[in-house]
């Protein structure tokens, strides 16, 4: 058995707080009102066993790093909405998800390697690349419903 890792993995909480007054918001909290929902600790495998049972159309990989052009990372950090949901598996490295709470407010969500995140379809969202190098899964149910309707 291997202590220190489940040491670590028991240790490791997805920081999910109110911007504005850091306060702490859980993950069921985030799931009822708003239906994002946020899961750490899952395997790759978890995530391809999803594609491969028809749930998601597509998928792809990103990678956000100092390559990426300026345009793509403002595309993604404005906000903006989706006529269907975004869902994430992060591979490697630290981002932002905000998510508008029910009273307008930003939700922030910490996210890292092996958490998996889905946004709903129409609540307004932004994504920031924290660490230098991010690289994520995008899985999609239907790519034209996918396009970023930016908020007015
Ligand atoms: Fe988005």
């Amino acid at each position: 058995m291997n202590i220190g890792r489940r040491v670590v993995n028991i240790l490791k909480t997805m920081l999910i707080y109110e911007l504005s007054s850091q306060k702490p918001v859980s993950a069921c909290q985030l799931k009822a009102e708003l239906g994002v929902i946020g899961t750490e600790n899952i395997d790759l495998r978890e995530v391809m066993n999803l594609v491969s049972s028809g749930k998601y159309a597509s998928f792809d990989e990103i990678i956000i790093d100092d390559q990426t052009p300026k345009e793509l990372l403002n595309k993604f950090s404005e906000e903006h909405l989706h006529h269907d949901e975004e869902v994430r598996y992060f591979l490697e490295g630290k981002s932002i998800f905000d998510v508008r709470g029910s009273s307008d407010e930003w939700i922030r969500i910490e996210a890292e390697e092996k958490d998996f995140i889905t946004v709903p379809a129409n609540l307004y969202h932004r994504f920031f690349a924290i660490d230098k190098k991010v690289k994520a899964i995008r899985l999609f149910t239907d790519t034209d419903g996918w396009q970023p309707i930016y908020r007015e």
